[in-house]
């Protein structure tokens, strides 16, 4: 699909054909990190994971806002067929609580996969600006190997193929992408407070080893949204889509399949 988006026409891959759903890439990653997942998904779905601004031909907004990649977000959803789903993941989930505040009717099926609803505390907004330091002076090397360390589980360390994916999707980001997506994270609002009024179907999916969104807060999430599904993932760290895509594929299919059918 193209999409007019800042003036611009902007590719959203996607691929499959059956109800919609908008899966949302983390940092400092893009669309890619969802390869595994929609591959599988596509055999039932219309399966979208666009790179969010910044990343490939997407434009990147003048200052790093969440409400930019929320914006985003909407645009995509705009063009799609009702009922879509949209699964965020980690920052994707931000930019869907972003969009949620402010249109919660753009959201009629929503899966929070590895990600948090509290803002960052004042040591995440330091470690944001310490990142912001290194990205502007060493860009996307400085780093792409702390950073690996923890997004993936111990055992998925051990996988080179996994490492070397991950590592050319990190180095191929700008530096003043990561920028834009270090200070959006770090100026988020809290969105706490919106997951007792959320009133559509969710899933909460987090690895069971995940060090940046922890699975006991993913699970406290799940519980605070009425109905919600909670799904951990075994011998996952953060980035279960890209460690267990498999698994992934199979809680996501079958909530989409029950949710949008
Ligand atoms: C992400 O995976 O999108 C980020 O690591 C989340 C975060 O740093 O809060």
């Amino acid at each position: 699909m193209r999409l007019d988006w800042m003036g611009q026409s902007v590719q959203v891959r996607e691929l499959g054909q059956g109800p919609s759903v908008v899966l949302v890439h983390g940092y400092p990653l893009d669309g890619a990190m969802w390869s595994g997942v929609a591959r599988a998904l596509s055999v039932r779905f219309r399966v979208l994971k666009p790179d969010l601004p910044g990343r490939g031909e997407n434009p990147i907004p003048g200052d790093g806002r969440m409400d930019h990649y929320a914006d985003f977000i909407e645009a995509v959803l705009s063009e799609l067929p009702e009922p879509a789903g949209l699964a965020g993941f980690s920052m994707g989930g931000y930019a869907a609580f972003a969009l949620l505040k402010r249109a919660p009717g753009k959201v009629g099926t929503l899966a929070l996969v590895d990600t948090r609803a509290a803002a960052d505390d004042e040591a995440g907004k330091a470690a944001r600006a310490a990142a912001i330091d290194s990205v502007r002076s060493g860009g996307a090397p400085a780093i792409v190997e702390p950073m690996i360390r923890k997004l993936l589980a111990p055992a998925s360390l051990q996988n080179a193929g996994l490492v070397e994916r991950l590592r050319r999707i990190i180095l191929r980001q700008k530096p003043e992408t990561l920028e834009s997506d270090l200070a959006a994270m770090r100026d988020r609002s809290d969105s706490s407070e919106l997951l007792g009024r959320l009133q559509i179907p969710t899933i909460v999916l987090v690895g069971e080893e995940d060090v940046i969104t922890p699975a006991a807060e993913a699970r406290a999430m799940a519980g605070a949204i009425q109905g919600a599904r909670f799904v951990s993932i075994p011998g996952a760290g953060h980035l279960t889509p890209m460690e267990r895509p498999g698994a992934v594929a199979s809680a996501l299919g079958d909530f989409f399949g029950s949710a949008l059918s």
